[in-house]
């Protein structure tokens, strides 16, 4: 059934809507790779990456999606048989833990079900660990799947002077959450150009502390991951291992442009705070009836850039709204029952606008398909958006 009518909007999380003026600096032939001009361009969209993490550390970019990065940062923090703790709070923990299994790293996993990560929890682990054989500690900043927040620098306060990496995957908070890279003591940080980068899909950055940089190579550090030849090259193909993404790198510099110096990295933080708390609002008053639920219920441990959403009749929605509406919403990804949740993305290119068309959209389904809710959920997130300005 094709959608409805009109623009339609896409609330899934990743790949997220990219503004049209990111499209239009992405469409253009390429130049010669070998001209000043677009070693230039990089330089400066490395530069941007670097203020958007909140570091002065090492970046190393690859072509390729989030499963990438993890696979570009595992190949050169580790050796085959070392010991990586990956602390689990979704879907994309688990599949990374397995990921890196597959490498040949030896993983624990501190699993938190579809809670944030307990900096208690992960404290008493280490303190079992005196000899250090512990390698590096990994965690989502924002599980897209449960759509949770940890609490990164009180993962890092929790880690005392343990000497193993602290490795994040931003890649689904970068540019949507807060992220300060060395002020928190964040060793490695992952994030792709799909979500809060407001990029097409296909490349994905890797940065490094100076410790993790003192690791050298191992077994598993083949020239093309090798994030050393990347961080430190002097020519623009050796940035991106063989020829750059000439379009992805256009695409980026406008994005970073609008997110660093037009909106500003702080607003667009407040702007995902506040489309975040709009949403909450939203589904608590559909819940003073029926069985419809925000998945997460403290709201410190809530995501900023995704809410997830228990909602008995999900899968009937959801078609609903494409074809009512031409309303995207996320699918129920890990849930325990999928079809009865989703998953209403508020990341990167959102304004108020778009998240209030996306929640009436989601109070017309309602109505329609008679499930069950309470009412008001829209005058609550106008409410909470007026509150907010
Ligand atoms: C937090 C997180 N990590 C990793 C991934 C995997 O990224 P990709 O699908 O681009 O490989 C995703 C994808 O949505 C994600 O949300």
């Amino acid at each position: 059934m094709p959608p409805a009518p009109g623009p339609d909007l896409i609330a899934i999380p990743g790949p997220s809507p990219v503004p049209a003026r990111v499209l239009a600096a992405a469409h253009r032939a390429s130049p010669d790779i070998y001209a000043d001009e677009l070693a230039q361009l990089n330089l400066q969209v490395m530069d941007q990456l670097k203020r958007l993490a909140g570091t002065r550390a090492h970046l190393a970019p690859y072509i390729g999606n989030g499963h990438a990065g993890w696979e570009a940062a595992s190949a050169n923090m580790f050796a085959p048989g070392d010991l990586a703790l990956v602390l689990t709070h979704g879907h994309f923990g688990r599949s990374w833990a397995e990921m890196t299994e597959g490498l040949g790293v030896t993983v624990e996993r501190l699993d938190f079900g579809a809670a944030a990560p307990d900096p208690a929890r992960l404290a008493e682990r280490l303190a079992r660990d005196p000899e250090g054989r512990i390698r590096a500690v990994m965690v989502c900043q924002t599980d897209t799947a449960t759509a949770t927040l940890a609490d990164i620098p009180a993962l890092r306060a929790a880690m005392g002077d343990h000497p193993a990496l602290l490795v994040v995957d931003a890649i689904a908070s970068l540019g949507c959450a807060p992220m300060k890279m060395d002020e928190w003591g964040v060793d490695v940080l992952i994030a792709a150009s799909q979500k809060g980068l407001m990029t097409l899909p296909g490349t994905v950055f890797v940065w490094f502390s100076d410790k993790a940089a003192a690791r050298g190579r191992t077994a598993l550090t083949s020239p093309w991951w090798d994030w050393h030849l990347r961080a430190q090259s002097d020519a623009l193909w050796r940035w991106w291992g063989g020829t750059p993404p000439v379009q992805q790198i256009y695409a980026l510099a406008e994005a970073l442009t609008m997110i660093l110096d037009e909106e500003g990295l702080e607003a667009v933080w407040r702007r995902h705070a506040r489309l975040a708390q709009a949403t909450w609002a939203a589904v608590d008053a559909w819940g003073t009836a029926g069985a419809v639920r925000l998945s997460v219920a403290e709201a410190a441990a809530r995501a900023p850039a995704v809410t997830a959403v228990t909602l008995p009749g999900a899968d009937a929605l959801r078609a609903w709204t494409v074809r009512e509406c031409g309303v995207t919403l996320g699918v129920g990804l890990g849930a325990p029952d999928p079809t009865g949740a989703l998953r209403i993305a508020h990341m990167g290119h959102c304004n108020a606008g778009v998240l209030l068309g996306t929640l009436g959209a989601i109070e017309a389904g309602l109505t329609a398909l008679d499930i069950p809710h309470g009412r008001g959920a829209l005058e609550a997130a106008a409410a909470s958006i007026a509150r907010s300005a």
